[in-house]
């Protein structure tokens, strides 16, 4: 090994490591080591990781050089043991790995055990002379491309949910603009309750992606439910999926087509058929997909929003007008039909404003049935979307009339929700959404319709990923 002398530096630049040398209890010749070690450790963040051979083929593909880097944050639960072999399954992936322990992470895996599989140092506390002379939280937050928290607990997903910063992990996931993946896991009841399912709605909101929790036995003795944190090789391959749609989105080179709003059904030139609707969730899902880098076409009926940016409006009256409209934006990747259309419309239609007439009968209106567009376009011989999604208003037997409704009409999902008059949907911020497919029943948390969009947008993410078609 060569050897360098301090001596030979400039006076500036000694009397700068003299200073940082005696504010950390080193001598000089031992904070240069430090300074060398430190500086070779983000030079192996930043190269290339060689995979290690894995004998169980988990390796599906490898990320590109510059977008490999995870901050892996250690919480404070007992599925911290399993991130020893979460940092295995990142690494062999080429992903390099810097990691975090929170304080009650230490009772559970010690920062000596998660150094040796990272293969450098871990990183504890907010205020460690050492990094922090050179604004380590900060660094640590913007070095890298994703944040994965496993396990997220309880208690750290409340204090990201309220943008505390009082430890070097809140601190980091505070300063961060990367993407952030939580893996929860805890108790079943911790999980399912309102606090818990209130702090996931807003970092969901937030831009958080989550990964489980997943249905199974948990670590207390005879428990049982929702709250295992996920496999480390589903956090690994979510992680993966992120670093490699990167900035380009996860829906980049996708064509989606969202219906949006209700239709207006003229009974004369001033009055019209509708239904309630806002619009607020079709032109959440719009904005979202654009933002997951989708090329959104939104059709939507007279709405009070402002038109979502980056997004082809088309703005249309009626049910007839709306089909004509969503043909015409075939073909797609992805259809979501989340307008309340009328279902009916009035055949005898007046040119002219209908008059009151005294002593004459009230008039009559005759009404005919509306084209179901979403069962128009499910039902396609030729370019029906890979994906159609509809949505079920209900007031009544939600998920039973949304399989029912999935069944007629021939679509892939339904979004089953709500809308008595309680529920403060129609017209309100928050949405509780059944995802009903063929073969399975999701329940979604009460959330808002922001939340539920990103929530929409990843499971059509993923949906597209699994057929792997080309785009
Ligand atoms: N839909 C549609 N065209 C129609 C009626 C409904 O595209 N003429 C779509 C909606 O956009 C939604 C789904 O079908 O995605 C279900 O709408 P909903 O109003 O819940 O169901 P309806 O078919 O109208 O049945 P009902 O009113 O009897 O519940």
């Amino acid at each position: 090994m060569a050897s360098l002398t301090v001596r030979q530096l400039d006076e500036r630049l000694k009397k700068q490591l003299r200073l940082r040398a005696a504010s950390n209890g080193r001598s000089v010749e031992d904070e240069v080591r430090n300074i060398l070690r430190e500086a070779a450790e983000c030079a192996e963040m930043r190269a290339p990781v060689a995979p290690t051979p894995s004998g169980a083929g988990a390796i599906r593909s490898m990320v590109t050089a510059d977008t490999r880097r995870v901050l892996l944050i250690i919480g404070g639960g007992i599925a911290a043991y399993k991130t020893l072999d979460l940092i295995r399954r990142l690494k062999e992936r080429g992903i390099a790995v810097r990691c975090i322990l929170t304080n009650a992470a230490q009772h559970f895996a010690t920062p000596l055990s998660v150094s040796a599989l990272v293969g450098a140092r871990v990183y504890t506390d907010l205020f460690d002379p050492v990094s922090e002379f050179d604004v380590g939280h900060i660094r640590l937050a913007r070095e890298t491309d994703l944040i994965v928290v496993a396990p997220a607990t309880a208690d750290l997903m409340a204090k990201m949910a309220n943008g505390h910063a009082d430890d070097l992990a809140t601190a980091v996931l505070l300063a961060t603009t990367a993407k952030i993946v939580l893996a929860p896991a805890m108790n079943p009841h911790m999980w399912a309750n309102k606090a818990t399912q209130r702090n996931l709605a807003r970092l969901v909101a937030d831009g958080a992606a989550v990964v489980g929790p997943n249905e199974g036995e948990m670590a207390e003795a005879e428990s049982q439910g929702v709250g295992r944190m996920a496999e480390p090789l589903e956090i690994a391959g979510a992680a993966e999926k992120f670093l490699t749609a990167g900035i380009a989105g996860r829906l980049q080179g996708r064509r989606i087509l969202i219906t949006s709003g209700p239709t207006h059904e003229p009974i004369d030139p001033v009055r019209y058929i509708a239904n309630r609707s806002s619009g607020k969730q079709g032109h959440s899902i719009a904005a979202a997909a654009e933002t997951e880098g989708g090329n959104v076409t939104l059709i939507s009926g007279p709405v009070n929003l402002p038109d979502p940016p980056g997004v082809k409006m088309i703005k249309v009256e009626s049910a007839r007008e709306m089909l004509r409209a969503v043909e015409r934006t075939l073909p797609v990747d992805v259809a979501i039909f989340a307008a309340a259309v009328a279902d009916w419309r009035v055949a005898n239609a007046g040119h002219h404003k209908l008059k009151k007439q005294f002593g004459h009968a009230t008039p009559e209106l005759a009404l005919v049935e509306n084209p179901d567009i979403l069962a128009t376009i499910a039902g396609r011989k030729t370019q029906r979307p890979k994906l159609v999604i509809g949505f079920a208003a209900e007031t009544e037997n939600v998920v039973a009339n949304a399989k029912a409704k999935l069944a007629r009409k021939h679509c892939d999902w339904i979004l089953a929700n709500d809308v008595s008059p309680q529920s403060g949907v129609m017209g309100g911020d928050h949405n509780t959404i059944t995802l009903v497919r063929a073969s399975s029943v999701e329940a979604w948390p009460p959330q808002s319709k922001d939340a539920v969009s990103s929530m929409l947008i990843t499971r059509i993410a993923d949906a597209l990923d699994e057929k792997g078609e080309n785009r």
